[in-house]
Order: C-alpha cells, then sequence, then structure tokens
C-alpha cells in the first residue's frame, strides 16, 4: 500500500496519530498478505489430498457408499456406480436401501444396519440388483461414521461382489473333486491289476489250510463210522466182546487224535478267514480311519502271494526284527509292499540266481524297510522318472506305471517316504521310511 502525504488540519499534534494509523495499516496489509499465502498452501495441500482420496476410491474394486443417518447416500466411488449402473448425480441423496435386490433384502439390511449401526456389520452376505437387473451376492462391511463429538453421523458400507468368487471357486471344487475320484480309481485299478497277477500266490495260500482242514475232517468221518459201530455194540448189551471191539476199532486212539484234528481244523479255518480279510483290507476302497499295521505280516504276506504266482525261481529272504508296528492302512502298506516285491520279482525275472532281500531297522525315531534286489537295477536316466505315473518299462499288459507313484503317495501320506537307488554291487534299492511317531 502506498502512503500519501497527512491532509492539513492533522498536521502538527495530529501528525503523529496519521502516522500510526498509517503503520497499523501497513501491518494489516502486511499479515492479510501471509494470510494469504498461507491459504493458498492449504488450499494446495487440501486439494492434492482430495485428488489422493479420489483416486484411491477410483481404484477400489470394492463398492463404497457413504450414508447419512437415514440411510440417504451422500457419496460412492466409481465401482459402486459402475455396479448399480448410474451416475453419482443419479444416486445422490436416494435411499441406499434401493440398492437391495427386493424387499426381504431391504428389510434385512434395514434391520441389521438399524441393530449394529454403532458396533458395524462384517461380512454379512446381501443381494444388490447390478445396474443389469441380475441380483448379485455382495458381501457387506458397514462402519459407524461418527462427529468429533461422537454422534453418530452416518455409516459407510463397503462391499465385495462374491458371485464371480464363489463360481470360480464351486468350478475349482469340482475340479478336485473329480481329480480326487480319478485318484481313488487309478488307486484301485492298480490294486485290482496287482491282484488279478496275484491270484496264483493268493490261491496256493488258501489251498493250503483248506487241505488240511479237508484231510483233518475225512479222518473224523472215519472216526465216525467205527465210534458209531462201537456205540451199537454198547446199545446192543454185548458187553463181553466190548475191549475185544474197542482195541480191534482202536477207539482209544480216535479219542486221542481227535482233539488234534479239532485243533487243525480250527487254525486252518483261522488261516482261511485272515487271509480272506486281508484279502478284503487290500482290495477295499480304502476310507477307514488309521489302525495299527503289523508290518512283519503285512511283508510276509506280500513275500507269499509274490513269490508263490512268480513264474520262475525268486527267492526272498525277510530279515526283520520282531514285532514291528505301525499306525496306518494296513491295505495300503500291503500294495506298497507287494508293488515293491513284485517289482523285484519282475526285474530280476529269467535270472537264475534272482534274490530279493528284505531288511528292516529302527533308527532316529525311523522305521526303515529295504527291498534289495539283484537284478539289472535302474538305468540312471531312469532315475528321476521313477515315481511319475504311467512311467513303466514294462510291455503293454504288464506293467501300468502307477505302482510307484501310488507307493510314492501312501508313503507321504504315513508321514513317511520313500526313495530309490541302484546298489553298488548291481540291483536296485528301495528304502521305505516311516515315522516311529506313527508307529
Ligand atoms: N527293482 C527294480 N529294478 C529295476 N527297475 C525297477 C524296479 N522297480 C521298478 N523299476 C522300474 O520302475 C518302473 C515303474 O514301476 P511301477 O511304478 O511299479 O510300474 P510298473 O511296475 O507297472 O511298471 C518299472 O517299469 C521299472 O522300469
Ligand atoms: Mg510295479
Amino acid at each position: 500500500m502506498s502512503t500519501t502525504a497527512p491532509p492539513a488540519e492533522f498536521a502538527g499534534g495530529g501528525e503523529q496519530a496519521w502516522i500510526e494509523v498509517i503503520q497499523k495499516m501497513d501491518e494489516v496489509y502486511n499479515d492479510l498478505l501471509q494470510y494469504e499465502v498461507a491459504l493458498e498452501e492449504k488450499n494446495a495441500a487440501l486439494e492434492e489430498s482430495h485428488q489422493f482420496i479420489e483416486s484411491v476410491l477410483a481404484s477400489m474394486s470394492d463398492i463404497l457408499i457413504v450414508c447419512d443417518r437415514n440411510g440417504g447416500i451422500e457419496e460412492v466411488n466409481p465401482s459402486l456406480c459402475h455396479f448399480a449402473g448410474k451416475s453419482m448425480e443419479e444416486l445422490a441423496h436416494t435411499p441406499v436401501f434401493d440398492l437391495f435386490a427386493d424387499e426381504v433384502e431391504r428389510a434385512r439390511a434395514r434391520d441389521l444396519f438399524a441393530r449394529y449401526a454403532r458396533e458395524g456389520v462384517h461380512d454379512c452376505e446381501f443381494f444388490l440388483r447390478a445396474g443389469d437387473g441380475s441380483t448379485v451376492p455382495v458381501s457387506m462391511n458397514c462402519t459407524p461414521r461418527v462427529s468429533q463429538t461422537g454422534k453418530l453421523m452416518g455409516v459407510v458400507v463397503t462391499g465385495r461382489p462374491v458371485g464371480e468368487l464363489r463360481k470360480a471357486y464351486h468350478a475349482l471344487r469340482q475340479a478336485h473333486d473329480d481329480l480326487k475320484r480319478t485318484q481313488s480309481q487309478l488307486l484301485h485299478a492298480e490294486k485290482m491289476v496287482s491282484l488279478g497277477r496275484l491270484v496264483a500266490g493268493v490261491a496256493h495260500e488258501l489251498n493250503n489250510p483248506i487241505s488240511f482242514v479237508l484231510g483233518n475232517v475225512l479222518s473224523l468221518q472215519r472216526y465216525a463210522g467205527r465210534l458209531g459201530s462201537y456205540i451199537d455194540a454198547v446199545h446192543a448189551g454185548e458187553l463181553a466182546s466190548l475191549p475185544e471191539l474197542r482195541r480191534e476199532l482202536r477207539i482209544d486212539r480216535i479219542l486221542a487224535d481227535m482233539p488234534h484234528l479239532i485243533d487243525g481244523m480250527i487254525e486252518g479255518a483261522e488261516r482261511t478267514r485272515d487271509i480272506v480279510d486281508a484279502l478284503k483290507r487290500f482290495s477295499a476302497v480304502d476310507r477307514a480311519a488309521p489302525e495299527e499295521v503289523d508290518v512283519n505280516e503285512v511283508v510276509e504276506r506280500a513275500v507269499r502271494w509274490v513269490s508263490q504266482s512268480a513264474a520262475g525261481k525268486f527267492a526272498v529272504d525277510i530279515d526283520l526284527p520282531p514285532g514291528l508296528r505301525c499306525r496306518g492302512s494296513s491295505g495300503q502298506l500291503q500294495q506298497v509292499a507287494m508293488n515293491l516285491v513284485q517289482n523285484a520279482c519282475d526285474a530280476t525275472a529269467g535270472q537264475a540266481d534272482a534274490q530279493l532281500l528284505v531288511t528292516g531297522q529302527v533308527a532316529d525315531g525311523k522305521l526303515e524297510l529295504r527291498f534289495l534286489d539283484n537284478g539289472p537295477g535302474i538305468p540312471e536316466a531312469n532315475l528321476a522318472q521313477l515315481f511319475e505315473p504311467f512311467f513303466t518299462t514294462k510291455p503293454v499288459g504288464q506293467g501300468t506305471g502307477l505302482g510307484l507313484s501310488i507307493s510314492y503317495g501312501i508313503a507321504e501320506r504315513h508321514g513317511g517316504h520313500l526313495r530309490a537307488a541302484n546298489r553298488p554291487e548291481g540291483g536296485a534299492e528301495f528304502t521305505l521310511t516311516l515315522p516311529v511317531e506313527s508307529c
């Protein structure tokens, strides 16, 4: 501001006062200038934060609605405009409840928002009406908006349309279920294939107890005839000839022999039952809860079944400490053991000295079973592919290529591991490890 000379009437005594007024005006003017600069700075900062908020709201894929206390829309983000197919101007001051799909949803939303306006609503699913007229499930959150004095000003509603997500989730679950079904079918198919190959072994094992039960029954049949003759003589009152008849019919030998015959029959019947049980367990589609598994029995049975059905000579030595126990599925572990024994049998087929040694030890909290054969071993290039499904070097009809991949999965599910290697002295070595805590 420019200053001019004081008017004539202020000359003299009034001049000082005039100067002071002018100085005051200068000060006020300077203050004003500073205020203006500060205001402009604040305005710029405000503009910047406004733009920042706008850009955040615009880039949000979730919908956002700011409502007043009565549920009137005050502000929305572009996602909501896009979802509802309306502009901000069209939506402003309309009731938020109009966005809901129907009367039932509106009533639910009113009730929930009224009840929980102070505490908020979290992840509640509502159906909203989209711009194209369809109803879309939206997972919504509602947070109260309060003034500085703590007065409820309204609510902020955010929501995420879950329709697409849900569709994708369902498709994924369907695919996963299909995969699981196919996998269990494959597992079953592999079992059936190996069972088919083992029919001779199983039949042989069943034949043994059945034939000695049959032998004992025939003996009992003969004994029954002799006992019948003796009882007839007793009833006919031929007392004088009884001691002679008793000797002749060897009644005392019959009486001494009968308990052994009966015990043998019981044992044979029990063995038959055990074999049938093992067969049932093995061929079952496994869903049973984990049970205690007798590992020695599993290995011995696998060896019996495979070696009895082997076409040529196949010598197996089992060198296991007694009483190896494990928790899990005996049917599945039987499948692993049989596949390892069968693979060794196949690998050594045609060798005059075909041999398999099964050893076992418990160390460092692990139960380790080793299957060592004297076959040709595994070519280095195949080692990496051995556990892949459908990898086989056997002719069509003899190998599915699933045995090792299924066995690997079973070992992992039991918390263990299956490894393959070549022995320095030749032949292959498979190591099945199972944790002792599950044993
Ligand atoms: N003891 C072994 N010695 C040599 N090769 C083996 C042995 N065990 C498995 N293999 C190789 O691993 C392949 C895959 O085995 P597997 O998964 O059991 O399927 P399959 O027995 O149906 O071929 C076999 O075809 C064979 O080439
Ligand atoms: Mg196999």
